[in-house]
């Protein structure tokens, strides 16, 4: 396991709908149709009705279709284990914002060694890229589907300490600063980079005002119930309405109001002690230790894995208590507005948020799907009080403040749809809502704002279904099925403690069918009434990871039929789809090279078709990196995925002095380290990727 990868830790009816009536529906229709933008500017825009080029437009179309099975005629690759990004022939590549690259006009160079400092580092691309949306130039103000020019936002999510600084990091981490600190936290959370397609090659443009770094000093508003609770107050911010900063930007989501969601996932492995000895250190009363070990973190018994505490008080919970729950939200950063203060979105319940994917309900309530990313922790949705209306987009920027937060209940009773597993449903966590013994969750919590601070426990009150791992969530664009990756559970089925004092890990059953899982698994989900809204559910495992030929499952490899030694995986996490309902699946395994993953390679990226079930693998990353974040220009000509800590490994210890880099990506075997990176793809014959 690498050390880095914290949350491992035991704590289309395409063709029948027309454009205008997709468009009609969007934000932005009423100036779209003043300016005059009619039919004759949709060929400019490379739209013809027929050629639907968003996620939002298609997920906005009334009624279902069924998808028709897709063609792959891309030649699918086998694994690699090269220090490179390996495509199938006929595509094209190039990397655009690799950390340390200027974000302005005034930054400064990026130096080799990584000696560049923490004031330097927020004038820089940040590291460890995660989830990336892009958003065509004025998508907001007039609909522009604008596939040459926009904004690409991009998460950073944490930092590898042996690449991200110039000298190794001593045993215990003791040798950090306080320049350390600031660079690391400067170097997390999102970038807005402006970005155009100039002689065939993406550029930033680097005097745009837009671009911005988001990171973990930025002031932003806390939203929604939890907003100016007592257990969001500290002494730096009496108020409890104003955070600071933002960090573990993992997977992301967006808006149909063309607003970007980052989230935050392992912010609990900032939080420390400071300076003292934990062992002689106290928790101040029980339960705010049985909270604080909930979240597995910021715990005496978990120690920092950063030297956050030691150098920025509010990282020291004897100091600052309450800081610690102002992150684990899901934040919504306006691109186009660059002195916009970021959102903490309370109402979307805290914990550690792998992404965000919306669907928009038949009678235009927002429902935002959402996963929480540690082993047997759960998947949740949210459904908005109130409706989308193009026509009031001030209102709109609302819709995520107010709602109903639910969790997931995932049964082995049959399910009644032919092609589908079991049934499950969805347990809203009100303060109305019964648990055992006759009680309401308004007997454990005193208001709405505890509960969504302490939304774990809320769940566990209500008994919803601990699965293993919950990554990223995908809605399907035409049949608004979900799909989620499950990344691995390892403690499923043993001895191992959930959490101190909390229940056993479950053994396997129903959509968490292996015990000790070390490969993963992808499951999808309908609505009752294909309502994003609804209350029940029924599931199915759509693919079982793992190579069939070297770990037999038995009976549990009902899932598994398409797996073959081409196209094998473990632990998928990036999961998106495009318009025509393409899957994208992109891996995150830990030991993808080691012996008892022979065949399985690098990191990669497949393509699956949800009718089919076939799967093909597309990409393969460099040595030591992940596959992350995904996002298209509208005409999908081109595809924009994240390498993340490229070189990262078992061959590399945190201990170690000098890194022992088995990468050097992108730069070459003459650069002295790794960089993660996005990376652009396209086809040479310039048509759709993946198709
Ligand atoms: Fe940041 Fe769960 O991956
Ligand atoms: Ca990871
Ligand atoms: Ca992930
Ligand atoms: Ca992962």
């Amino acid at each position: 396991m690498s050390q880095q990868d914290w949350d491992d830790v035991a704590s289309n009816p395409c063709t029948t709908t027309s454009f205008n009536d997709v468009v009609n529906q969007l934000e932005g229709r009423r100036r779209f149709i003043k300016t005059g933008l009619g039919a004759s500017a949709l060929g400019f825009l490379g739209l013809g009705a027929g050629a639907l080029p968003t996620q939002a437009q298609a997920s906005v179309q009334a009624g279902q279709a069924t998808p028709q099975a897709l063609s792959f005629a891309f030649e699918s690759l086998g694994p690699s284990v090269e220090d490179a990004v390996v495509i199938p022939k006929g595509y094209a590549h190039q990397v655009i914002n690799r950390w340390g690259d200027p974000l302005f006009t005034h930054s400064p160079e990026f130096k080799g060694d990584a000696s560049d400092d923490g004031v330097a580092q927020a004038l820089q691309v940040g590291y460890n890229h995660d989830g990336m949306h892009f958003f065509p130039m004025d998508a907001q103000t007039n609909g522009s589907q604008n596939s040459v020019e926009g904004l690409l936002v991009t998460n950073h999510e944490y930092i590898t300490p042996h690449f991200f600084f110039p000298e190794g990091v001593q045993p215990g981490n003791e040798n950090w600063n306080a320049d350390w600190v600031l660079k690391s936290q400067n170097a997390q959370g999102a970038s807005v980079v402006h970005v155009r397609l100039k002689d065939g090659r993406w550029e930033p443009v680097l005097d745009s005002p837009f671009n911005r770094s988001i990171n973990g000093n930025t002031p932003m508003r806390v939203v929604g119930p939890a907003a100016a609770h007592p257990l969001m107050q500290t002494q730096a911010d009496p108020s409890g309405q104003w955070a600071v900063g933002t960090f573990g930007n993992c997977g992301n989501g967006w808006t149909p109001w063309n607003t970007y969601l980052t989230c935050e996932e392992n912010v609990t492995d900032y939080f420390g002690v400071g300076t003292q000895d934990p062992d002689q250190v106290d928790y101040p009363d029980a339960e705010t230790k049985a909270h604080m070990l909930r979240y597995k973190g910021g715990s005496k018994e978990a120690s920092s894995n950063y030297r956050w505490d030691t150098h920025d008080v509010r990282f020291d919970w004897t100091q600052e208590p309450n800081e610690i729950n102002r992150f684990g939200w899901i934040v919504e950063i306006d691109p186009f507005d660059p002195h916009s203060a970021p959102k903490k979105l309370t109402a979307l319940g805290r914990f550690k948020h792998e992404n965000a994917a919306w669907a928009l309900a038949p009678d235009q309530r927002v429902v935002v799907y959402m996963g929480d990313d540690q082993r047997s922790e759960y998947i949740y949705k949210f459904v908005s009080k109130n409706t989308f209306n193009p026509d009031t987009p001030a209102l709109n920027r609302l819709l995520l403040d107010e709602g109903t937060l639910y969790v997931a209940k995932f049964e082995s009773q049959a399910a009644q749809s032919q092609d589908l597993a079991g049934k499950g449903h969805w347990v809203p966590l009100t303060l109305d809502t019964p648990i055992e013994g006759g009680k309401k969750l308004g007997d454990l919590f005193a208001d709405m704002g505890e509960l969504l601070v302490k939304t774990r426990q809320a769940a566990d009150a209500v008994g919803a279904t601990p699965m293993d791992r919950p990554e990223w969530v995908a809605v399907h664009p035409q049949t608004k099925e979900v799909y989620v990756t499950l990344t691995n559970n390892s403690n499923r089925g043993t001895d191992k403690e959930r959490w101190p004092g909390g229940p056993k890990h479950p053994s396997a059953e129903g959509a968490n069918p292996r015990n000790e899982n070390k490969y993963g698994q992808i499951v999808r989900w309908r609505e009752q009434g294909d309502d994003s809204t609804a209350l029940d559910f029924e599931w199915d495992v759509f693919v079982l990871a793992g190579n069939p030929n070297l770990f037999e499952d038995g009976d549990l490899r009902r899932g598994s039929a398409n797996i073959n030694v081409k196209n094998t995986f473990n632990s998928p996490d990036g999961l998106a789809f495009d318009q025509q309902g393409r899957l994208w699946i992109q891996t995150d395994g830990n030991f993808s090279n080691a012996k008892d993953y022979e065949g399985q390679g690098n990191n990669s990226m497949l393509i699956a078709d949800p009718v089919s079930k076939e799967i093909h693998r597309f990409m393969v990353g460099p040595k030591g990196s992940e596959v992350t974040g995904i996002t298209w220009t509208p005409d999908q000509r081109y595809v924009f995925i994240n390498i993340q800590h490229p070189g990262e490994g078992q061959s590399v210890e945190l201990s170690q002095q000098q890194p022992t880099a088995i990468s050097t990506w992108p730069d070459g075997t003459k650069a002295k380290r790794p960089r993660p990176a996005t990376v652009v793809i396209w086809r040479e014959d310039g048509g759709i990727v993946g198709a």
